[in-house]
């Protein structure tokens, strides 16, 4: 029988604590329960190490979050002062700190032209959620109720709450619960290299684009653009394949939106803060957008 070292058995104590007390999501049980959870102690740069001594590459970077690096000294202490300083404060009933202020300052100068307010969340799948709301607010506040069916993309993926799943169009993320609830309605993705095995043949990526955004006219017109309140993506596509769009797609999507007067919202969960390169995917490099 193998001989267990130091840190086997206190990965073994870990598992069995985890198994009888925590509740994993986006995961399959049976293999969870058969192979034991792995325990990630240390981080630090791109690396990881779990509880059995190896090291890994993080190549996802954490869920797309930790591009700053593990371990970086610069947040630690930034966290640290402000714990010791204020280490919450609420912003309902009208109080602010002098911390969200300047932030949100900073993010609107960071911003497309044109953005210039920020609603703080704890996550990405509740800022989708606020965002739907938002939508809901807007259209009701223009006097156009009727206005409240969400497109979204298949592969898509906005989080895990009822709205965000609803929006995702990864389907194994929907009939355990229901969803999606009603008035979610799913379009294709620009998704150019399964092109052909989806039937669309021998095109290149340019006609693809346009043909694909055109499918989201379509759908508007068929459920009527006056019951569509909004078309919600992510600039790049990440948990459904990594999906870069061609360069023709958002141009398109841009007309259509704005002939039939849906609003776009774009979930920057995993595109924003640099990942692209730009500050966000609604710069240049990714959306290209027309004026
Ligand atoms: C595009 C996108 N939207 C939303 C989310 C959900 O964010 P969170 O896990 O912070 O709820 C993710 C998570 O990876 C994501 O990739």
């Amino acid at each position: 029988m193998k001989s267990e070292t130091p840190h086997h058995n206190l990965t073994r104590h870990w598992q069995a604590l985890d198994a009888a007390h925590h509740v994993h999501p986006f995961t399959d049980t049976a293999a969870l329960n058969r192979e034991g959870v792995r325990v990630i102690t240390k981080g630090e740069g791109v690396y990881l190490w779990d509880s059995e001594g190896h090291r890994l590459i993080d190549g996802m970077s954490g869920l797309w979050c930790v591009q700053l690096g593990y371990g970086n000294a610069e947040l630690a202490e930034a966290g640290c002062d402000a714990l010791k300083r204020l280490p919450y404060y609420n912003h309902f009933f009208k109080t602010s700190n002098p911390w969200t202020i300047e932030l949100a300052a900073k993010l609107a100068s960071l911003l497309p032209e044109g953005h210039e307010h920020v609603l703080f969340a704890n996550s990405g799948s509740e800022a989708n959620d606020s965002a739907l709301k938002l939508i809901r607010y807007y259209w009701n506040l223009k006097e156009k109720p009727e206005k409240k069916i969400h497109l979204s993309r298949d592969y898509a993926y906005h989080g895990v709450t009822m709205a965000a799943a609803s929006l995702s169009g990864l389907t194994p993320m929907h009939p355990q619960w229901d969803l999606p609830l009603e008035g979610f309605e799913k379009v294709p993705a620009p998704y150019w290299y399964g092109a052909r095995a989806a039937g669309y043949g021998d095109i290149g990526p340019d006609e693809f684009g346009v043909v694909i955004a055109r499918k989201l006219e379509e759908k508007i017109l068929e459920l009527g653009p006056d019951r569509v309140a909004s078309f919600s993506a992510e600039p790049v596509q990440g948990a459904g394949g990594v999906i870069f769009p061609p360069a023709t797609y958002w141009p398109e999507v841009q007309r259509i939106c704005r002939q039939y007067d849906v609003l776009i919202h774009l979930d920057e969960v995993i595109t924003g803060f640099g990942r692209t390169g730009e500050w966000f995917g609604a710069g240049p490099t990714v959306l290209r957008p027309t004026s």
